[in-house]
């Protein structure tokens, strides 16, 4: 990165020049050779305003295969790959010289931080660690309240592998319940060594139990994203075929984030989100997801009912299903249009996204499109779906490639086989890259049993029998 330091007033201009493919942990490209698209930041703004056509209101459309969970996990797998506290909205932001603050793999550094050396405070013997119930909590928390939540200092500040994991209560909740499966994994793999505490005493023995349970957890993880999220959001046909016959675009020998993913197809999740939601088999009515009783983000338990039970949001119970996230569409909550936390600035989530692709110079959704090989008919599908009659739109140089996706997956939807399933997952250009990324992601990390042994299968019990492994059975283990 040192020559990139030297030149940081060239950044606009160096992005427009050439793209770097050289540097790992960084951002990067999956298609270069397309031009970026221009749209007038007034078009953005009317579009993703409060009250805008994005505004999905105060209501639920929800999906029907969609477990609201899968939105939260989904949150949480980017918070795994991605950070980016250095660009800026309102100046070109140069992909390759953008620093990635996460590694770029499903390594579960949000859980497990820098590990047991450098991350020592995250745990409490070198193999476990710490949530609120064994290590320090506010002093004002109940035992109760403790007992569900994660570590926190005096003033309640998560003491998590990466602060975003506690931006709302259900990731938040997510992170405790990776971190609970990193517990009693560890337990799993100290009894079936059959280690007493007299071996454990070694900081040797305990160091080996560490490595081989973070390995039981990441792999069973992993196996998790490839077999029922990536079908779940674009469809087991796109996954079988991305496995079977290669990646196409996502080609590069390194694991990287190509912006294609992080400032848009993968913020395809922004729509999915709820406004409001259950997180009680005994509630009757929903809260919402930033409200009085849920709370505003980043804070303790404080109530019962925040503590989620996680049969209402993924199906573990088959006689109670979860419930399902909105529908995947153009649409965003009403409330993630005037986030709470941001006191300075563009507070709509949408805006931010729009702004965001457009200093990253994203060309147009239509234009990858071709470049993917999409057929035209699809293409003009989704072009005459897009509705641009409201006040201060003007489109004519492209689709903002998060806002096309959008659109895909609303006219046309996740392909199951036969059909489309429109609203239930993303279409063939979001999917693609979303796929093509994650698969890349962990088939380029060599501590990965897709690079260790493609014929791994998951050995922690599951209700599905041998060769199965799902949320549910994580969250139950
Ligand atoms: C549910 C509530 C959520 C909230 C309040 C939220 C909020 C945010 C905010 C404020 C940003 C930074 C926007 C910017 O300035 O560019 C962001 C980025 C992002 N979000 Fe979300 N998000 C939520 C859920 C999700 C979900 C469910 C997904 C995916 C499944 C997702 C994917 C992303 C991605 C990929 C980024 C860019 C990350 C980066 O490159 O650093 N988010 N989100």
């Amino acid at each position: 990165m040192s020559h990139h330091h030297g030149m940081t007033f060239l950044h606009g201009i160096q992005a427009m020049c050439k793209h770097d493919t050289t540097h790992e942990g960084r951002f990067g490209r999956m298609f270069p050779n397309l031009p970026p698209c221009y749209t007038h930041p007034s078009t953005l703004q009317a579009l993703g305003k409060k009250g805008g056509p994005m505004d999905g209101g105060l209501g639920r459309n929800p999906t029907t295969t969609i477990p609201m969970g899968m939105v939260f996990f989904g949150q949480f797998i980017d918070h795994d790959i991605t950070l980016d506290t250095t660009s800026s909205l309102d100046r070109v932001n140069d992909a390759d010289a953008t620093q990635n603050f996460r590694t770029p793999s499903l390594d579960l550094d949000c859980i497990y931080g820098a590990g047991p050396e450098a991350s020592n405070y995250l745990y409490r013997n070198g193999m476990h660690l710490y949530t609120a119930k064994e290590g320090t909590a506010l002093s004002t928390q109940s035992n109760q309240h403790r007992n569900h939540d994660l570590t926190r200092t005096a003033d309640g500040t998560a003491v998590i592998g990466d602060p975003r994991n506690d931006e709302n209560r259900i990731v938040s909740q997510i992170q405790l319940a990776m971190i609970n499966f990193h517990n009693h994994v560890v337990d799993h793999v100290i009894s079936e060594h059959g280690y007493n505490a007299n071996d454990l005493k070694k900081s040797s023995v305990r160091k080996e139990v560490y490595e081989e349970a973070r390995q039981l957890v990441t792999w069973h993880y992993h196996w998790i994203v490839i077999n029922e999220f990536l079908p779940v959001m674009v469809g087991q046909p796109l996954v079988n075929k991305t496995l079977g016959q290669g990646r196409k675009f996502y080609t590069r020998n390194r694991g990287y984030i190509p912006i294609e993913f992080s400032a848009a197809a993968y913020r395809f999740g922004h729509s999915l989100a709820p406004q409001k939601l259950k997180v009680q088999k005994a509630q009757t009515h929903d809260f919402e997801l930033f409200g009085a009783t849920l709370g505003f983000g980043f804070s303790p338990i404080t109530d019962n009912k925040q503590v989620v039970e996680w049969e209402v949001m993924f199906d573990i119970d088959p006689a109670n299903p979860a419930q399902r996230t909105d529908k995947l569409d153009t649409k965003l909550p009403s409330d993630l249009l005037a986030l709470p936390f941001i006191q300075e600035g563009e507070n709509s989530l949408a805006t931010r996204n729009l702004l965001r692709g457009q200093s990253f110079l994203l060309p147009a959704g239509e234009n990858m499109a071709a470049q993917m090989g999409v057929d035209q008919v699809t293409i003009d599908k989704v072009l005459n779906h897009i509705d641009t009659s409201a006040p201060g739109l003007d489109f004519s140089n492209g689709v903002p490639l998060w806002y096309y996706i959008l659109a895909e997956a609303e006219c046309v939807g996740k392909n199951v086989g036969n059909a489309n399933q429109p609203g239930e997952g993303l279409g063939p250009v979001g999917g693609t890259i979303i796929c093509e990324t994650l698969l890349g992601l962990i088939e380029l990390d060599s501590t990965s049993f897709m690079s260790q042994n493609r014929n791994w299968q998951p050995t922690l019990p599951s209700t599905g029998g041998p060769g199965t492994f799902t949320m549910a059975d994580l969250l139950t283990f």
